[in-house]
């Protein structure tokens, strides 16, 4: 008999009870190095902290586990993550296509950093699967893609990529921060590689900064962790349990936020200063299909446009009293931001720039009826 519903793979994978005294609950190795009896005579498998440590051990299982892959490994930052994939995986020459509005950060890190090693990114519209298709080349080593995207929940159709990218030889990366493994399993649909930043839903409580990597592979995955060690961004001790412990209730949280989430798209749905809302549970956004197919529920992340322009969105912004001002997404609290000022300001001026009256909600797991009168009070002329 295997036990592997997601909740119990949220709180059993990689977490046995611990050997020497019992502890239910993982603990918190919090050391740099290990006694060794004789020189090489490791007692449990660890020499060294950045190398491994048993509670990121316990959580990169988990993840692995929680993603349907063969290795999890888990980094101080969500960026990290992705610098220590990419410099594992790409050389000068690769080319890599990019989402037409992946986060901020990750194009920060093609366009200012990557770029200057010798790697060509061009960002493709990828909801229209034909379009990535057409742009693919002999060269192109990686296909990054978000779904649903940050900012403007975009969908990807994650099976047709990973076709796509297969027959030139490239890898599929999925970034899966938005959705969490609970909603949706990039690997199960032919990615290749899937990142987090654990800093959002998984961890869940807006108390850590984290990422992860999960491969299917495993050849991929030693070489991602001797780049893990080689390079050093690697999650410590205290992060990776908090991360951990957030990750057990990731199913119960991700329920409520979606349901919450429900209830606020219908309000502002109806709202006469609320020009469009894009979320993918709603029937005629153009991913609804899609998303319908390869997600379990549409997800926390819930974005609208005011007609007001960007005035009336930087208005609403500094008027929620419930939605906390800020930005990050996937705690507990409902947060509120202006992707143009805040998250994707370092979009401006290229080809994913975000529209100025656009507003990104994370909606928290409070209760219901106070997001949405927040919201409405916040809305009024
Ligand atoms: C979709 C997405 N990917 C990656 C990142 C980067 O993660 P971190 O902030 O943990 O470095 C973020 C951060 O907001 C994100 O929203």
């Amino acid at each position: 008999m295997t036990f592997d519903g997601f909740e119990t793979l949220a709180i059993h994978a990689g977490q046995e009870a611990d050997g020497a005294t019992g502890a239910v609950v993982v603990p918190i190795y919090q050391t740099s190095t290990y006694a060794q009896d004789g020189v090489g005579g490791l007692r449990g498998g660890y020499e060294y902290s950045r190398t491994a440590n048993p509670t990121r051990t316990a959580l990169e299982e988990c993840l692995a586990a929680l993603e349907g892959g063969v290795r999890g490994l888990a980094f101080a930052s969500g960026m990290a993550a992705e610098d220590t994939l990419l410099r594992t995986v790409l050389g000068p020459g690769d080319h890599v296509i990019i989402p037409g509005d992946a986060y901020g950060g990750t194009f920060r890190l093609f366009a200012k950093v990557l770029e200057r090693w010798g790697v060509t990114w061009e960002a493709v519209p990828q909801s229209d699967a034909d379009a990535v298709r057409r742009a693919v080349r002999p060269e192109t080593a990686l296909v990054w893609t978000e779904t649903p995207t940050n900012p403007l929940l975009n969908i990807t159709d994650i099976e047709a990529l990973a076709e796509i990218a297969h027959d030139v030889g490239a890898l599929l990366v999925v970034d899966n921060t938005f959705a969490s493994p609970y909603l949706q399993r990039p690997l199960s649909l032919g990615a290749d590689v899937v990142v987090h930043s654990t800093t959002k839903y998984l961890g869940g409580h807006s108390d850590v900064v984290g990422g992860a990597l999960v491969v299917a592979d495993p050849e991929l995955g030693q070489r991602l962790a001797f780049h893990q060690n080689t390079m050093g961004a690697v999650a410590g001790p205290f992060d990776a349990w908090l991360t951990l412990r957030g990750a057990k209730t990731l199913g119960v949280r991700m329920d409520r936020h979606c349901a919450n989430a429900e209830r606020v798209v219908e309000e502002l749905a109806g709202h006469p200063a609320v020009a469009s809302v894009l979320y993918p549970g709603l029937a005629d956004h153009p991913g609804h299909k899609t998303a319908e197919r390869q997600m379990r529920a549409f997800g926390g992340m819930v974005s609208f446009r005011l007609r007001g322009g960007e005035e009336a969105a930087l208005r609403v912004c500094e008027r929620t009293r419930v939605f906390t001002l800020g930005e990050s997404l996937g705690g507990v609290e409902s947060l509120i931001e202006h992707p143009g000022r805040m998250t994707h300001a370092s979009t401006a001026g290229s080809p994913l720039e975000v529209p100025a009256d656009l507003v990104r909600l994370s909606v928290g797991i409070e209760s219901a009826d106070d997001l949405v009168a927040d919201l409405r009070a916040a809305l009024e002329d």
